[in-house]
């Protein structure tokens, strides 16, 4: 069997629902991506695949960045900076790739989003899960003492 580009494993798993399906998503995306990078320079499929990853990516930042706002996490700022450093990055591909499907080489850019995504979810993203097991604890705490 042909191993995929991104290949999910259990160590990038935050166990949080919503967060770990948006992660696999955003993986499935970068492979659609790297399965149609040998397609023909003037299709525009690629192009469109970057624009649903695109959208993809906001989705996804926009949950999480909810989700960090509710637990009063402490680098919010410096996580949302990384976000739209991101986010800005894929909207300037899905253009860039519109206008000229040959312009930037396809295995660079994928290489890129591989690492980003894989060392943002292991260093950024794993940090603020002890934040939400926290607020996990306090809010079954609260049920007890209310009971
Ligand atoms: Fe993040
Ligand atoms: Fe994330």
């Amino acid at each position: 069997m042909m191993t995929k580009f991104m290949e999910w494993q259990d160590s990038y798993a935050t166990g949080i629902d919503a967060i770990d399906a948006d992660h696999k998503k955003l993986f499935a995306a970068v492979n659609a991506l790297h399965d149609a990078r040998d397609i023909d320079a003037g299709n525009a499929y690629f192009a469109d695949l970057f624009a649903m990853l695109s959208d993809y990516v906001d989705t996804h930042f926009a949950r999480e960045e909810e989700l960090m706002r509710g637990l009063g996490y402490p680098e919010l700022d410096a996580h949302i900076v990384s976000h739209r450093e991101l986010a800005t990055t894929v909207q300037q591909y899905a253009k860039l790739y519109r206008d000229d499907p040959g312009a930037v080489s396809r295995d660079e850019v994928l290489r890129f989003l591989g690492n980003w995504l894989s060392k943002h979810i292991m260093v950024s993203d794993m940090d603020y899960v002890p934040y939400v097991q926290t607020a996990q604890e306090a809010a079954a705490q609260g049920k007890v003492t209310a009971a």
